[in-house]
């Protein structure tokens, strides 16, 4: 695996490999990679045959007040989880090539963003969608793989996508959990053993909002009180949101249907964790 840091040599690479032939995938994290990382990388591998992850943990995307600066990188562990993967090349640069001092131009989707959490981290996603299209436009990739368990932020990769007419094919895939049903996250590493426990209140409040649409509940009001009936057994994890939404505006439904989607957010301690899951 070839690891750069410089976006004109990573250019350079990229577009060599196209010239082969080759389908360009690309896998963009921010590190201390997980399984769930590891689930994109391998739909990467079986999609394209030059696999590119990118490693950032972008400041623009952090508000002033949330966890920029102790953000685990561990950046010696994700280079070997990649190595035993086989990507092809690593993308790792520095804040400052990725931001020249007086850098001023932003890529900001708007309406979209402001709901769920672009309502919560105001301007969380126009830090997302700038650094995105920066490193599509460095790496060119054919697909761009991205994570079910980040919604919205898939919604609106998906609508810049297509605003600005880039030339990529973004695969969205679904969400790792783990053995209780948390969802996989980088930010799990900051819970404390209580607080882990206390952290499936999100992935059950969800199943339980599932039970009862499959029961034929459709009022998101109702539906939403489920939810919220089960938060109220674990008061020490502070419900964010919980909404009913369209998968694709992020617009609130009044009425549940098949492809909603159904989106929590919630403080344990200081850790913000999100999840969500599509009724079927
Ligand atoms: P990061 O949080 O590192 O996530 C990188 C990718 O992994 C995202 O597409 C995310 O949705 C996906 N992912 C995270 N946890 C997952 C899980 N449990 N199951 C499946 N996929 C999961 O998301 C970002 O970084 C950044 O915003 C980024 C897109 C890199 C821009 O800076």
């Amino acid at each position: 695996m070839k690891i750069l840091r410089k976006a004109i040599e990573t250019r350079s690479e990229t577009r060599a490999a196209k010239l082969q032939g080759k389908r360009v995938g690309f896998v963009p994290t921010m590190g201390a990679l997980h399984e769930g990382h590891i689930s994109l990388i391998r739909a990467a591998k079986s999609q394209s045959n030059f696999v590119v992850a990118s490693i950032f943990v972008n400041p623009t995307q952090f508000g002033p007040t949330e966890d920029l600066a102790k953000y685990p990188r561990p950046f010696e562990a994700d280079r070997q989880k990649l190595e035993a993967e086989r990507v092809d090349l690593l993308f790792a640069p520095s804040v400052e090539e990725m931001y020249p001092p007086d850098a001023g131009t932003l890529v900001t989707a708007e309406g979209i963003t402001d709901r769920l959490d672009g309502r919560s981290r105001p301007g969380h996603f126009r830090g997302v969608t700038t650094i995105v299209a920066k490193l599509f436009h460095i790496i060119e990739p054919d697909v761009a793989f991205f994570g079910q368990k980040d919604a919205a932020q898939a919604a609106i990769i998906k609508r810049m996508v297509r605003d600005l007419m880039f030339s990529v094919e973004i695969v969205i895939a679904p969400i790792v959990r783990e053995s209780d049903g948390l969802a996989l996250s980088s930010r799990n590493a900051y819970l404390s053993p209580a607080e882990r426990k206390q952290a499936t209140v999100l992935s059950r409040a969800l199943r339980e909002v599932e039970k009862r649409y499959r029961d034929g509940e459709r009022s998101s009001a109702k539906l939403i009180e489920t939810a919220r009936e089960v938060f109220a057994g674990e008061l020490s994890v502070h419900l964010d949101y919980i909404e009913i939404v369209d998968r694709d505006t992020l617009e609130p439904l009044s009425e549940a249907q098949a492809g909603s989607l159904v989106a929590v957010a919630a403080f344990a301690g200081t850790t913000r964790l999100i999840d969500n899951l599509m009724l079927r």
